[in-house]
């Protein structure tokens, strides 16, 4: 752990976090702040923050500790705090009407979880989370190795856009229908938060944790200024590390970074659009390390999971439907809302399926819309199936393109009742949701 993560600030306009809450003990006050989300000199925006900042402060355990979080509401409406691919306790899981009641505002709740896995994980509002998120409620979830891997700086990024006014306000309009039927709510504006703000020496070995805390946002990034591999996906590890290339980042998924500074101008997270490449921030670079002998970037300890019954899998089919230029659309949907899983618009009182624990299911993901999804479950990491019909990554958020079709195998193995939802949360409140049980 770094020690510039004990300092306490006071700053209210920050936008990065700068509290680390190291015990597993923590308190998060949600409130209205006052954050610097455009560049200095401009003005400060009001939205919603954890603790006076957003993102909230990094709440940081160690493997298999349990974290003990007491939430306190102030935003002056309903909230909830879920903890984003955490495979936790579902009367912990923080969805309002499934896992438990909704916190009122000036109301409290004591959250208490062991985090089973280490990795990389974040935590977010899952009440009316399509503005809440898009207003600030959300902020790293980091769970460290017994042994972390032997690295000079753990650098935290957070990836977000905001749709911001003239003014410096945020634009009105979190439930627009027309964004909705479409991607989402895009932002005019995106940044890389990196926490904590340090310089880097060439020759560093670094270890970037790429968080995609974006409503809606799917963004494709580049890194430059450094050599290395992805050695996690969604907080879980790769058993065969890849070459650090080009990646996409579907809003809610993580990729885990262990890389040397190969420059000594800048690292560089580059968002590459049709007019160019956006930089969305930067790590400073000067100096160099000259004592840190070269290596292999090595595989991070896998984390326990099930192994899947792949012949006695139950198959099931998730078709996504709805949104503007289909079909279905125009037909109408059970539930009435823009977006539907198999025809259902919304949460029934049924669930999408009951499993017993321990069952696995190959779900076929199937796109039936014009637009990509990232299809997320809660309380599990499940396997995409790969083209060749290998079981490939362990992840919590799967993005299916328009039209494309894709299996994912998954253990059911947490007892209780789990959203499955796209986590383009404006697709989410335009009735892309449903729910699984396991008893
Ligand atoms: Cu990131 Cu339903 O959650
Ligand atoms: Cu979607």
């Amino acid at each position: 752990m770094n020690r510039r993560e004990f300092l306490i600030t006071t700053s209210a306009a920050a936008i990065v976090p700068r509290i680390t809450l190291a015990a597993t003990r923590a308190e998060l006050i949600a409130q209205p702040i006052s954050a610097q989300i455009l560049p200095e000199g401009e003005p400060a925006t009001p939205m919603l923050g954890f603790n006076g900042s957003t993102p909230g402060p990094v709440v940081r355990a160690r493997q298999g500790e349990v974290f003990d979080v007491r939430f306190l509401n102030q935003i002056g409406e309903g909230s909830a705090v879920h903890w984003h691919g955490l495979r936790s306790d579902n009367a912990m899981d923080g969805v309002p009407g499934l896992t438990q009641d909704v916190v009122e505002a000036g109301s409290e709740f004591a959250y208490r979880f062991r985090a089973p896995d280490a990795g990389t994980f974040w935590y977010h509002s899952h009440n009316r989370s399509w503005e809440q998120v898009a207003k600030g409620l959300y902020g790293p979830l980091i769970v460290d190795e017994p042994t972390p891997p032997d690295v000079d700086h753990d650098l935290i990024v957070m990836i977000d856009d905001w749709r911001m006014t003239e003014a410096g306000t945020l634009a009105e309009g979190f439930e627009n229908m027309h964004d909705q039927a479409h991607q989402g709510r895009l932002g005019n504006f995106a940044r890389a938060l990196v926490e904590p703000q340090v310089t880097v020496r060439r020759g560093d070995r670094v270890r970037l944790r790429l968080i995609n805390v974006a409503t809606d946002r799917i963004f494709p990034v580049e890194i430059e200024g450094i050599d290395g591999k992805i050695v996690a996906l969604d907080g879980m590890p790769l058993s065969d590390p890849h070459e650090l290339s080009d990646f996409i980042l579907a809003p809610a998924q993580r990729v885990d970074i262990i890389a040397d500074v190969a420059t000594s101008d800048q690292v560089a997270f580059v968002f590459p659009t049709r007019d160019g490449p956006y930089l969305l921030g930067e790590v400073p670079v000067a100096g160099e390390n000259t004592e840190r002998q070269p290596s292999v970037v090595r595989a991070l300890p896998a984390n326990e999971t099930a192994q899947p019954d792949m012949g006695n899998a139950i198959p099931l089919t998730l078709t996504m439907q709805g949104g503007a230029m289909s079909r279905r659309m125009m037909q109408g949907m059970a539930g009435g809302g823009i977006w539907a899983f198999n025809g259902q618009s919304g949460l029934t009182d049924t669930p999408f399926h009951l499993f017993e624990r321990g069952q696995t299911a190959r779900i076929r993901l199937v796109n039936d819309t014009s637009f990509a999804h990232g299809i997320h479950l809660h309380g599990h990491h499940f396997f995409e199936v790969e083209a060749d019909g290998d079981l490939g990554a362990l992840r919590d958020t799967t993005l299916v393109d328009a039209g494309e079709t894709r299996d994912i195998v998954c253990v059911f193995d947490n007892p209780g009742r789990w959203l499955l939802h796209c986590h383009m949360l404006g697709h989410q409140a335009a009735g892309m949701k449903t729910w699984v049980e396991v008893v």
